[in-house]
């Protein structure tokens, strides 16, 4: 990994330094240094590689329960080869830096609660957490069989994991309370997400129009770039470490 100097806007370090309220909403990109696969990416990204309709819809799962529950079962087995990285944990000092601190993630890989993070909103669920299918309760054992998906042991539906699929609403609570810090935050940062997908795309653009700046830390250019204060074009795991040293 080549370190490259942090050139940070002092600005921006001044900024931090007199405020007290800081909303922040990760992606894929955080993850992509502890070697999980992101989306969009081309070539890596799991969506030029596979088809979403096919794996992260409720419809695929009806059609093909076992390949939906097998690929899952895949993804798990990759993140848990993963650890958090200099990005995951640097969140977690920033987390004692402010007196409101919200992070809010897109991501199922469960990396910010192992890297430490107290206070998570996870708007898409995670990817270790199972439930049923009918019921939509978590289940935490079934018995062993040779059913894939295995099936509820209260009602015998198959269990599935317990993340958002494409068409399916977000968990009213995570996003109510996203909402709430992006309209009281007056910085919002905007980590390693290509800012594509509804409705967390629209955070940034609430926490504007209630005063507050938005950081956008990508190693490229996203949809959000031309309305961020400030856009840092570096990789998260480089970028935060430099921010939370000046700042401690
Ligand atoms: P994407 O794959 O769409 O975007 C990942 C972003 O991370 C890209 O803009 C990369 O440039 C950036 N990136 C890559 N490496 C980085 C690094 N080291 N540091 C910082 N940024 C880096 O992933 P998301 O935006 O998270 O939803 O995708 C949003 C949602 O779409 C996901 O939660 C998932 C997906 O379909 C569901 O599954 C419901």
């Amino acid at each position: 990994m080549s370190i490259q100097p942090i050139d940070l806007p002092p600005e921006l370090v001044k900024t931090l330094k007199a405020i007290h309220r800081v909303a922040v909403m990760t992606g894929a990109g955080i993850s992509a240094e502890s070697g999980v696969p992101t989306f969009r990416e081309a070539q890596t990204g799991l969506w030029s590689q596979y088809d979403p309709q096919d794996l992260a819809t409720p419809e695929a799962f009806d059609q093909n329960p076992g390949l939906v529950w097998e690929w899952y079962a895949w993804r798990r087995g990759l993140i848990s080869q993963s650890q958090p990285n200099p990005g995951h944990l640097a969140l977690v000092q920033m987390e004692n830096l402010f007196s409101q601190f919200d992070l809010i993630t897109q991501n199922v890989d469960g990396l910010h609660r192992r890297a430490g993070s107290q206070k998570i909103i996870e708007l898409h669920g995670e990817i270790f957490r199972t439930k049923c299918s009918r019921e939509n309760k978590i289940v935490t054992s079934w018995p062993e069989t040779s059913d894939i998906p295995p099936r509820c042991p209260d009602c015998n539906a198959f269990l599935r994991p317990d993340v958002v699929w494409f068409g399916e609403s977000l968990p009213q609570r995570a996003f109510s309370a996203a909402l709430e810090a992006a309209k009281t935050c007056q910085i919002y940062f905007s980590i390693g997400t290509s800012s594509v997908i509804e409705p967390a795309a629209s955070l940034p653009i609430i926490a504007l129009q209630n005063g507050a700046q938005v950081i956008e830390i990508n190693p490229h250019h996203t949809h959000l770039t031309p309305q961020s204060t400030y856009s840092l074009r570096y990789p998260a795991g480089e970028v935060l470490p430099a921010l939370i040293k000046e700042l401690t």
